[in-house]
């Protein structure tokens, strides 16, 4: 993964130099896309954009299962210090660019082996949902860790909806991938749109949600709105962000990341401290806003709740 700040990690020391190279493309880009945003939003869309992510309170949240009492993150750390490639490769890009996302309309679609193949309006794909609030920690494969009150709803439930065939094994996931909003995709740094997968059986786990808020207010634009997948017992990279497909599928998806560096990014990406990346160690993370170390837990700390779905396979394999 294109690393930066990783907390005790030089930048030089873990970013290859064709990224170096890329990032200087990526600033090239970046301006050359904001002349064309620029004519390419009429300002009341612009202001459309901008008005989504001023901060809008969700309605009827109501306490979910699966809490932790840690100190939760601030608002600012959460929505300030964030990985989403397509707004560039530094932490602050995402805050800094992603106003430019326009989050209604906007559709999802759902196909391969499913019984009735659609497209989606958002709010009403959200609608059937009662929304929960769900306290989890997101440990970033970068060694750095955060605790973040999302708001959502099972997969599991969206998935029971959808109805795939019994030949589903798999679900797939991918972004909107559109220059004129996304500045970063004009970086070949993945192959993009970036995608994401997981076993139905993983998707079909409690703890996994789809979230669409905040700190009970519409997730911000940086965090993945209008909708992205939350796996908290997997390296924040499968929590795939702004999500306009949803496919079904019988084969093991063709994920972004291991695509792009298989040797460093498998399929699975359960967080697990005995298994290191191949440039730094997976033992210990960051806590963003403190200043000591922690050690990091078997799948993020979940373990009792989801080791059950690896039995029998050897994780150093399936990493
Ligand atoms: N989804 C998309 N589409 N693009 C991205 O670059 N980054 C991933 C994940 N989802 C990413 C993405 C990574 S590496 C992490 S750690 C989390 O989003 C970060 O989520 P956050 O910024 O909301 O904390």
């Amino acid at each position: 993964m294109l690393i930066r700040k990783a907390p005790d990690v030089r930048y030089s020391e873990v970013t290859p130099k064709s990224f170096y190279v890329r990032r200087r493309e990526f600033i090239a880009a970046a301006a050359a896309a904001a002349v064309g945003a620029a004519a390419a939003f009429s300002p009341a869309g612009t202001g459309r954009a901008r008005a989504q992510g001023a901060r809008a309170k969700l309605p009827n949240v109501r306490k979910g299962p699966f809490g932790t009492d840690e100190k939760l993150n601030s608002f600012a750390d959460i929505s300030g210090y964030n990985n989403y490639y397509e707004f560039g490769a530094d932490k602050d890009d995402p805050a800094r660019n992603a106003h430019r996302l326009v989050t209604r309309p906007w559709t999802i679609r759902v196909d391969g082996l499913v019984k009735s193949p659609a497209s989606y309006d958002i709010d009403s794909f959200i609608k059937p949902h009662p929304l929960e609030e769900r306290i989890y920690r997101l440990r970033c494969v970068e060694a750095w860790s955060m605790v973040i009150p999302w708001v959502g709803f099972p997969l599991a439930d969206v998935i029971k909806r959808l109805d795939p065939l019994p030949s589903a094994r798999f679900v797939e996931f991918t972004t909107l991938n559109d220059a004129k909003q996304m500045p970063g995709v004009r970086v070949p740094v993945l192959d993009w749109p970036y995608v994401e997968g997981l076993r139905i059986d993983e998707a079909m786990h409690p703890l996994a949600i789809l979230a669409v808020g905040l700190y009970g207010e519409v997730l911000p634009n940086q965090n993945g709105s209008p909708i992205r997948l939350v796996v908290p017992w997997k390296y924040g990279f499968k929590s795939i962000k702004s999500i306009v497909r949803i496919r079904f599928t019988d084969q093991q998806p063709r994920t972004a990341w291991n695509v792009a560096n298989a040797r460093e990014y498998g399929f699975y990406s359960n967080v697990n401290p005995t298994v290191d990346h191949p440039r730094w160690s997976q033992a210990t993370e960051r806590r963003l806003g403190e200043f000591f170390r922690r050690k990091t837990l078997m799948f993020n700390g979940y373990g009792d709740q989801v080791a059950s779905l690896y039995s029998g396979m050897d994780l150093r394999k399936y990493y």
